[in-house]
């Protein structure tokens, strides 16, 4: 389709298809603020860098003269099929790069049945994007609050919204030494992106003496002040468990031992991932992570993973490596940034061609089936 457009109609992609070339345009339709928050990282950045550098660790064997004439790209997560091996991964304050914000992107990702996790820091209440989203298949990202009835309205309203899983985020105790957005003396959340579930909240709302609406310094103070909650331990893990009866994930695992022990407290799912290199700099490269979990884990829990995914190859390794499926973080931003809705799809339509593409070249023709035979460690 791209080839026919570009050759025969004389119209190629407005969406870089490369990640380089599509990161370069992204940064520069945003603003300076945006441009640093969204493609920064911590400290100076050296992890978000490391992420990429644990890619080019593996390389792809292909097979050769095997039918890949037809070839399979779903698999089964938590009993339900998805079409594709990919998740939107959940990211917070889109609205800081596009107007609709999050809307737009769940508009792209109902399209293409692209399976996503919203934030708790979206910039849309989860009631409106999940109208958006009909069948998809829809997660919530949580932040554990500190007012432990906002923490159970989060995970009530989930529910009521059919979302299909609860992930924990687990990596962000505090925020991140982000120099670049110190700098710039920048965070959304105090020009009030992102507390959108925060405001439509009737738990949030009782800790508040104005409405939201009337207020809107009080309600971004309030929300500093509940966002999250550093004492947590392990209990939070088991008191979310036995909170819903939907599959609990925990994202930002990097340490086997840190996966033995969630096991341990019932998880059902693990995200493998260092937040896009954003909370710790000279983390390991969250890919390095992976192979280790997924022995630990020994299929006791499914393994998710995301940090540095750019491309369907990139895909296919992390699935190779033991992955049941990976978010894709930054790239849809840009996409949002560059293109509101279109912009999203074009850079989740690169993505699942070229996934598809590259099986079909390795030899392979089902991504549930992938394994290590397909890599040689660098
Ligand atoms: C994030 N991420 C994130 N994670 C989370 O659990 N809750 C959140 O609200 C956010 N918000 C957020 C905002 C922005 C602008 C970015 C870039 C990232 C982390 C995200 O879910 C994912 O872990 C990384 O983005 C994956 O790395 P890549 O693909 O961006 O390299």
């Amino acid at each position: 389709e791209i080839y026919a457009m570009g050759t025969l109609a004389d119209q190629p992609p407005e969406i870089p298809v490369r990640w380089t070339a599509l990161e370069t345009a992204a940064i520069e339709a945003m603003d300076d603020r945006a441009a640093a928050y969204v493609s920064g990282g911590a400290g100076s950045g050296e992890t978000v860098d490391e992420n990429r550098r644990a890619f080019a660790q593996w390389r792809i064997v292909p097979r050769l003269l095997r039918d890949v004439s037809e070839r399979d790209l779903s698999v089964d997560v938590f009993g339900r099929q998805w079409d594709l091996p990919l998740q939107i991964a959940p990211i917070g304050v889109q609205s800081i790069v596009h107007e609709d914000g999050v809307l737009a992107t769940a508009r792209a990702a109902a399209d293409l049945d692209v399976p996503i996790c919203l934030s708790s820091v979206s910039s849309s209440p989860i009631e409106e994007i999940t109208a958006k989203l009909g069948e998809t298949p829809t997660w919530f990202q949580l932040y554990w609050s500190s007012d432990r009835s906002i923490t159970e309205s989060f995970v009530r309203r989930a529910e009521n919204t059919g979302c299909n899983a609860i992930v924990l985020t687990v990596d962000v105790p505090l925020l991140g030494w982000r120099e670049r957005d110190l700098e710039q003396g920048y965070l959304p959340m105090l020009e009030g992106h992102g507390i959108a579930n925060y405001t439509s909240d009737p738990a949030f709302c009782d800790g508040l003496s104005d409405s939201p609406a009337e207020n809107e310094d009080a309600a971004i103070q309030h929300f500093l002040d509940v966002f999250g909650d550093p004492t947590i331990t392990w209990n939070a893990v088991s008191d979310l468990c036995s909170m819903t009866d939907l599959p609990v994930v925990i994202k930002g695992v990097l340490h086997p031992d840190d996966a033995e022990t969630a096991v341990d407290h019932g998880v059902d799912g693990i995200v493998v991932s260092n937040h896009g290199g954003r909370q710790v700099d000279g983390e390991l490269g969250a890919l390095e992570a992976l192979p280790r979990i997924v022995e630990r884990v020994a299929g006791r829990s499914a393994v998710f993973f995301d940090s540095g995914v750019r491309s369907g190859a990139d895909a296919l390794t992390a699935l190779a490596l033991g992955a049941d499926a990976v978010g894709i973080g930054r790239p849809v931003v840009y996409g949002l940034a560059l293109d509101g809705a279109d912009g999203v799809r074009s850079v989740l339509e690169n993505i699942r061609a070229g996934l598809d593409l590259t099986l079909a070249n390795t030899g392979r023709t089902n991504v549930a089936d992938l394994d290590r035979s397909l890599l040689v460690a660098r």
